[in-house]
């Protein structure tokens, strides 16, 4: 997640013993329950409820869904993966992206200017995916760039802090397109390629859908309101069938600066006195002043649309899928052809979405498809307390949503989604981070975790959210009645996180298989392995409930048994974001976020690798976040 000073876990349970033993044992009673016999499917690179996945089709495989031995938990500065598998680093922060005549080298001691990092990977990993060129051979890696840690960004931190330091830090913010290639069952970034292209938080964008042009988003800067520059916070991502990136933009409210008194409507939103965060952009940018560009903060909140295969694409805000602090954007067709994405908000006591075109999706790729997410209807999720749930509409003079209650029009209903959902009586959850939908139609999100959950003055437990201080997370799941555009559905819990060792009851959780917790990213591979990263925030991870769970890992998990087994743990301090395949199934790739993060969020620019110099390990190196390839040594599919 984003650095939100706001959220930083305050456990203080006395330490668990390691979960080591803990992984062994389950292992064992589990081994012999993993499902067998699942066949690769050629599948299409979106869901569907009749054959669903996220990736690409691949091999055939007859053995276990889970075929791999289990990674014991661990608490080192390094990548650990099954026996029988190998990992690679690629594409780090700071690295050349690939650009045709600049392609500036990374300098460790941070000194590459704000032109250089224009042209090199950003900082801080998150969603990422594979778009095949030449199938499993090559192809472009799209990726998210989150936030940046200003102590690691520059020499001497924000001291002192300057407009090329603010420069610096929106260029290492958005996303990054790369080609990539293997050779011999090595990947390398191809460089130069036409291909290769930034996308920061100074990169002009177009807004569609229907609040494009609304009063509310016009700007000293841009009187029409339909041109933003730069994308923020971009967390999570998603595909669509026509070939285009969905990135969305998560704490942007974090980048500005509010009022001494904020109004109802900036409340709501998190906008707070001053500059809570520290990203102190304002400073030097003033349109990261709310006090002074009121509308500025409604330009972001978005879900963005880029089109990796035309370099020249003006990436374009949908408007029509809402505003929210997004983590992602998760695509499935209806048998119709109609686009569905479901998304998650992931805030304390925030909303879970899906948006259904009004259009179905054409052939033809983007250009068929170029206003496809500006027209639909979104809905919010309420999740009744006998296993059934709704979806309720936002739409303008509907219910609630009028004028009376401060609606003028549909524009202002996205713009203020949250106020919106808040009058449906949509359902307040648990975080919801990543959703992603299994082979046979379930569709998945976790909720990260929700320490405030039943606090004083706080929405208590339901149904949904079942725990109160709920440090570990869960995993909620449903099928819809019907197609992906009904508006009923039927829910369950997949897995309530936890660590059976743990003293405190609900901390034990349900997980049949090895612990975690904090369920943040979710993918599901074209052989139905629903994966699960996991995202301990480094203030509680050693400690609380957290202690003896190790570093952050990457899980498999069985969607027919429910059977979680741990395949990677990540380096000291770090997250792990995103996963994406080659269509072939043989190698994954995933991002590594922030190693070496320290509690309070914030390097140490005097000493930056005190904690981790994963990867580059380097005595005095900076640790950096990286794209991380996994394969098995003997070229078979990964998981197996
Ligand atoms: Fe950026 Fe909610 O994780
Ligand atoms: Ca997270
Ligand atoms: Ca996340």
């Amino acid at each position: 997640m984003a650095k939100d000073f706001s959220a930083l876990e305050d456990s203080n349970h006395s330490s668990n013993p390691s979960i080591h033993e803990v992984s062994r044992l389950s292992r064992r009673t589990l081994l012999g329950g993993a499902a067998a016999g699942l066949m690769w499917l050629p599948l299409a690179g979106v869901a569907t409820l009749s054959g669903c996945a996220t990736a690409g089709g691949g091999d055939a495989h007859s053995g276990p869904l889970l075929g791999f031995k289990g990674v014991p938990s661990a608490g080192d500065d390094t990548v650990r993966v099954p026996e029988g598998y190998v990992t690679q680093v690629i594409a780090p922060w700071g690295d050349p992206v690939g650009l045709s005549g600049f392609n500036p080298a990374f300098k460790p001691d941070a000194s590459n200017t704000a032109d250089e990092q224009e042209a090199q990977l950003g900082m801080h990993h998150d969603g990422i995916h594979y778009f095949a060129q030449n199938g499993s051979q090559s192809g472009l890696l799209v990726m998210n760039h989150e936030y940046t840690d200003d102590g690691l960004l520059h020499p001497g931190g924000m001291q002192p802090w300057t407009a090329a330091k603010v420069r610096k830090a929106q260029a290492a913010h958005g996303v990054s397109v790369i080609e990539v290639a293997q050779k011999a069952g090595r990947w390398e970034v191809v460089r130069p390629s036409p291909w290769a292209r930034r996308i920061t938080a100074r990169t002009p964008m177009a807004l569609g859908g229907p609040a494009a042009g609304h009063a509310l988003m016009k700007t000293a800067a841009d009187s029409t309101g339909r041109r933003v520059l730069g994308t923020l916070n971009n967390c999570a991502s998603g595909i669509t069938p026509w070939g285009t990136y969905l990135t969305c933009e998560e704490n942007f409210i974090n980048y500005f600066k509010g009022p001494d008194v904020p109004d109802a409507h900036q409340a709501r939103w998190g906008l707070k006195k001053g500059d809570p965060s520290g990203y102190r952009w304002h400073e030097h940018d003033e349109r990261f002043d709310a006090t002074r560009h009121p509308n500025e903060p409604h330009r972001f909140g978005w879900v963005v649309e880029i089109d990796p295969h035309n370099p020249s694409h003006t990436p374009v805000k949908r408007t029509a899928l809402g505003r929210a602090a997004h983590e992602g954007a998760t695509l499935a067709k209806t048998r119709a052809g109609h686009a569905v994405v479901y998304m998650g908000e992931d805030a304390r006591f925030e909303y879970i979405y899906k948006f259904v075109s009004r259009d179905t999706i054409q052939p033809g790729g983007f250009a068929a498809n170029a206003s496809l997410l500006d027209h639909g209807t979104l809905y919010v999720a309420r999740f009744g307390n006998d296993g059934l749930g709704s979806w309720l509409a936002l739409t303008h003079g509907q219910g609630p949503l009028t004028v009376a209650n401060g609606f003028a029009d549909q524009g202002e209903v996205l713009i203020k989604s949250r106020q919106a959902s808040d009058l449906l009586g949509a359902t307040k959850m648990d975080r919801p981070e990543w959703i992603s939908i299994d082979l046979q139609g379930w569709v998945y999100c976790t909720l990260t975790n929700n320490s405030r959950r039943g606090a004083e003055g706080q929405p208590g437990v339901d149904a949904a959210n079942p725990r109160a201080n709920n440090t570990m997370g869960h995993i909620i799941r449903w099928k819809e009645d019907g197609d992906h555009d009904a508006t009923t559905f039927q829910w369950n819990h997949f897995v309530l996180a936890g660590d059976s060792f743990n003293e405190r009851a609900e901390a034990k959780g349900r997980v049949k298989g090895d612990a975690f917790g904090c369920p943040d990213g979710l993918w599901t591979d074209a052989r139905g392995v629903l994966w699960i990263q996991t995202d301990m925030s480094t203030s509680a991870m050693y400690k609380g409930d957290l202690a003896g769970l190790g570093n952050n890992a990457m899980l498999a998990a069985d969607p027919a048994t429910g059977e979680v087994r741990r395949f990677l743990v990540g380096p000291i301090g770090c997250e792990i974001t995103g996963a994406t395949s080659t269509p072939d199934g043989r190698t994954m790739f995933l991002n590594i976020q922030h190693p070496g993060e320290s509690p309070n969020g914030r390097s140490d620019p005097a000493a930056p690798q005190r904690i981790s110099n994963w990867p580059d390990k380097q005595l005095a190196g900076r640790p950096r976040s990286a794209t991380v390839v996994v394969r098995r040594k003997d070229g078979g599919l990964v998981g197996t």
